[in-house]
């Protein structure tokens, strides 16, 4: 394995995902390995499932890489410092010197849609944009990252903006319209008023929206009606492994 090569982890609330990244192209050079959430979602759990999932590409590349995770959390000098959709026992808890006494190595340690913001803008759909990129990731809540002039503001969380008396992810993620059985129609009314406000606080230049949902984007991006264009991220499900990984030997 080259020198420009380092592993990308992905924390989910269903699932921890890693691969290999080639750093020059942004591509998977190892097959995608997951494994699921533990119940719970606690630290001392989640990083034995890490560990686990880890020491398998380890074995694979006869090497330790050097290594980025990224995970659904505030994340500053390397502590996690909020908890939206998993267990409360990670508020300003030292993750990343956690993960680097038992993974053995340096680690990089951030926020997930900091992770594919980053990936997007260095591999994907935001490439050479000038001015302001926003990301946002519809899952299980909404992850966001700011991006300008290819530099990212970390730690934004616009997923959690007051909107209409709601916390915005409440109403507008993913999850929010399958909990609901809301339709593709009834979906993009919330985002649109959602994306609208954004637009309104911010006056991006570009909007890209990833997540699983966002390899169906026919169905809801060309109902928004906004100022600046709104794309489907590239990389969608793995815009974090690469971004985490990229992140690792900036
Ligand atoms: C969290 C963010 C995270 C996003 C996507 C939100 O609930 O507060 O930190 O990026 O979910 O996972």
């Amino acid at each position: 394995m080259a020198t420009d090569h380092a592993i990308g982890i992905d924390i989910g609330g269903t699932g921890i995902k890693g691969a290999v990244i080639d750093l020059g192209t942004g591509e998977l050079v190892t097959d995608r390995v997951k494994v699921r959430t533990p119940e719970g979602g606690r630290p001392a759990d989640i990083l034995a499932a890490t560990e686990e999932l880890v020491t398998g590409i380890d074995q694979r590349t006869g090497t330790k890489l050097p290594l980025g995770v990224c995970f659904p959390a505030v994340v500053k000098g390397g502590r996690t410092l909020s908890a939206a959709n998993i267990s409360r026992e990670w508020i300003g808890l030292p993750a990343e010197e956690m993960f680097e006494k038992a993974l053995g190595r340096d680690i990089h340690f951030i926020n997930d849609a900091d992770a594919a913001g980053y990936a997007e803008s260095r591999y994907g759909a935001a490439v050479g944009v000038e001015g302001l990129v926003i990301l946002t990731t519809l899952g299980t809540g909404i992850g966001s990252a700011l991006i300008n002039d290819g530099v990212l503001v970390p730690n934004s969380e616009l997923g959690h903006l007051e909107l209409d008396g709601h916390d915005a992810e409440s109403r507008a993620a993913y999850s929010a319209m399958e909990r609901e059985s809301l339709s593709w129609e009834k979906w993009a009314k919330r985002l649109q008023r959602y994306y609208s406000h954004l637009e309104f606080i911010f006056s991006p230049d570009l909007f890209v929206v990833g997540g699983g949902v966002s390899k169906h984007h026919e169905h809801f991006l060309p109902l928004l009606k906004l100022t600046a264009p709104i794309v489907p991220a590239v990389h969608r499900n793995n815009a974090g492994i690469l971004g985490a990984a990229a992140l690792a030997i900036r």
